[in-house]
Parts: C-alpha cells; sequence; structure tokens
C-alpha cells in the first residue's frame, strides 16, 4: 500500500495554520451554548484553526483570552462611537489577538423577518412558544442558570450609557453607520498596526479600492445572506473578485460553507482560506466544544476525500484546474 503525505497545513498572513478554514465571527454565540464563544475558541486551539471572536460576542474579548493560549482574530463593526471602538482595538491588542477583521456590510441592520418574528431582540421577547421551548430543553435551561454570560461582554460596561440589556438596544442602533467610507477604513489602520482585514466585499470594484489601502486582506462574503435578500451569492463573487485582482491581498471567502468539498471549491477558485458560520453554531448548539471539535473532524476527514480524488496531495496546489 502506498501512504500519501497529504499536506493541510496553510500559511497566511504570515500565520502557519494547520488548515485552511476557519469560524467566521457570529453574535450571540454563547447564547447557544453557555460560554459558547470560549468553547468554539478552545476548539479552534485544539487544531489550530483561526477564530474570528464577534463585537456582538456573550463572552467577552477577556474571557476568551483568558481561557485560551492560542491568539484568536477580533472583529469589528463601523461604529458612530469612535471612543468605544478605540477602546475595543486596545482590548484586542492587550488580549494578543493576531489579525483585526473590520465588517463593512452592516451600515444599517436588515429587517429580519425571523428575528421580528422570533422576539430576537435585547431584551429578549418571551412568549407561549418560547416558554414550551425551554420547557423541552430543560438541559439546556440548566446550563445557562450556571453561567453569568448572559449579556454581550464586549458592550456592556464598555460603551458609554449601556449598563444594561435595555439600554444595549438604543446603543446599537445609534452605531450604524450609513455613510460608510474608506476614511473609516485609514482612521482603524492608525490604531491597528497588525494584519487589518475588510469583511463584506461583494463588488470587485470595491475590492480594486481595497487593494489600494494599506490593509492586509478581504472577505469575500454577503453576511451568510442576513443583509440583502437577492443579493449576489459569494461564491459568485469570489470568481469575479480572484479574477481581477492581482496577489497583493490575502483574499477570504465565506458563505454557504458546508462540507470540505465546499472548501475544495472556494480554493480552487483563489481565496487563501476559508470561513463558516453556521455549521460550527450548530455544533456548538447541540454539543459544546466536543460538537464544534466534531464537525472539524467531519469537515477534515471530507477535505482530505475530496483532495486525493481531485488528484492532488498538496492544499496549496489547488487551482480552478481542480474544479471541472
Ligand atoms: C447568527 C449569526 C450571527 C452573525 N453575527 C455576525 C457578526 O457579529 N459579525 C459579522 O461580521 N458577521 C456576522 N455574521 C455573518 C458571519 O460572520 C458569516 O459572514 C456568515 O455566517 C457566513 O455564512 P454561513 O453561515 O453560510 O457560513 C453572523 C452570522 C450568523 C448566522
Amino acid at each position: 500500500m502506498i501512504l500519501v503525505r497529504l499536506v493541510l497545513k496553510k500559511r497566511f498572513l504570515d500565520i502557519q495554520y494547520n488548515l485552511p478554514f476557519g469560524f467566521s465571527p457570529c453574535g450571540m454565540g454563547g447564547m447557544l451554548y453557555p460560554n459558547g464563544e470560549i468553547l468554539v475558541a478552545k476548539a479552534c486551539e485544539k487544531f489550530g484553526i483561526p477564530y474570528i471572536l464577534s463585537t456582538m460576542s456573550i463572552c467577552s474579548i477577556e474571557q476568551v483570552a483568558e481561557a485560551t493560549s492560542a491568539p484568536f482574530w477580533f472583529q469589528l463593526y463601523v461604529m458612530r462611537d469612535k471612543s468605544f471602538v478605540e477602546n475595543a482595538i486596545m482590548r484586542a491588542k492587550e488580549a494578543n489577538c493576531s489579525v483585526l477583521v473590520l465588517t463593512l456590510d452592516l451600515p444599517v441592520l436588515a429587517q429580519r423577518h425571523q428575528d421580528i418574528r422570533n422576539g430576537l431582540s435585547a431584551p429578549p421577547k418571551f412568549n407561549l412558544k418560547h416558554v414550551w421551548q425551554m420547557i423541552q430543553k430543560p438541559k439546556w435551561c440548566f446550563r445557562m442558570l450556571t453561567t453569568k454570560n448572559r449579556s454581550f461582554g464586549n458592550i456592556l460596561g464598555h460603551a458609554k450609557g449601556v449598563d444594561d440589556l435595555s439600554s444595549i438596544v438604543a446603543w446599537a442602533n445609534a452605531q450604524f453607520d450609513p455613510s460608510l467610507s474608506w476614511e473609516y477604513v485609514n482612521w482603524v489602520r492608525k490604531l491597528w498596526k497588525g494584519p487589518l482585514i475588510l469583511k463584506g466585499i461583494l463588488d470587485e470594484k470595491d475590492a480594486v479600492i481595497a487593494e489600494k489601502y494599506d490593509i492586509n486582506g478581504i472577505i469575500v462574503s454577503n453576511h451568510g445572506g442576513r443583509q440583502l435578500d437577492g443579493t449576489l451569492s459569494s461564491i459568485l463573487a469570489l470568481k469575479k473578485i480572484t479574477e481581477k485582482l492581482n496577489k497583493k491581498l490575502n483574499i477570504f471567502f465565506d458563505g454557504g460553507i458546508r462540507s470540505g468539498h465546499d472548501i475544495v471549491k472556494a480554493l480552487s477558485l483563489g481565496a487563501k482560506g476559508v470561513f463558516m458560520g453556521r455549521p460550527y453554531l450548530y455544533g456548538l448548539g447541540a454539543q459544546g466544544q466536543n460538537g464544534v471539535e466534531r464537525l472539524i473532524e467531519v469537515l477534515i476527514k471530507e477535505l482530505t476525500t475530496a483532495l486525493v480524488l481531485c488528484g492532488e496531495t498538496n492544499i496549496n496546489n489547488l487551482s480552478r484546474e481542480n474544479l471541472y
């Protein structure tokens, strides 16, 4: 039997990762499972993959840093409250975060009908349906009672005038800045000297402009389809953007990755690395850290199978030819 050594390691932003994928920033992970973000960060540390902690996480930057030793990435929104942003960047530096991700595709919050219907707000609007659901999930209720992390850890106590859940909503609503401009990127660049990534670029014209700024990469993303119904799929955008840009920027990708095969497709289209959101949230909700680790194992298995069946042994050799 011939044993083939497979190379799955990928180097980007001058950091060596064991695998070519990581996890996108998702707010409120700690509501799916107590201390959720800490558990996801631990799973990522174990497998040597990047985890992007969201501004809207339940566990704070400091809590995640204290529970782990591998540096994680931190995601920021473009916000009007500049003193909050300055402070968040300083906290990320102190927590030894390795990369800052600035999300650009939320100048206003989309009208998310399901969130409205389900009463997903801060504070949450409970109705009889929720009570019935909670009765059916006693383990979740018990676990949530055992943690003190049930709010927005990066915001509560860090934004001026925000000291309870209801004041968060008023503060967050005042933060959206529809006048989003490239100047904001320059301003953040001055505050953060490490690798800086712009998340939420779909239009190749924006990608070309981004290339002129002092940044290290972009994440081609449509926010998991949560912002604009009917928008371009991010995989189509990836194809157009990698055709257009020269090799200066690291181009990352997220949106709709559900298997190792999908990872191979995005890498073949020129993505440096691939991120995903919902898959790890499902794993976390189902089994906590164990569920996230199980997901990573399944992805590795699928990724290696797809790689070998594409006739490659090194993930770094994938190209468009592998798609056909
Ligand atoms: C529940 C949920 C919360 C999210 N919260 C954030 C966030 O706080 N910041 C952000 O930049 N993107 C956020 N996103 C978007 C993800 O980072 C990512 O772009 C998207 O989930 C990728 O698509 P996928 O879920 O199909 O993998 C969120 C997505 C979901 C599903």
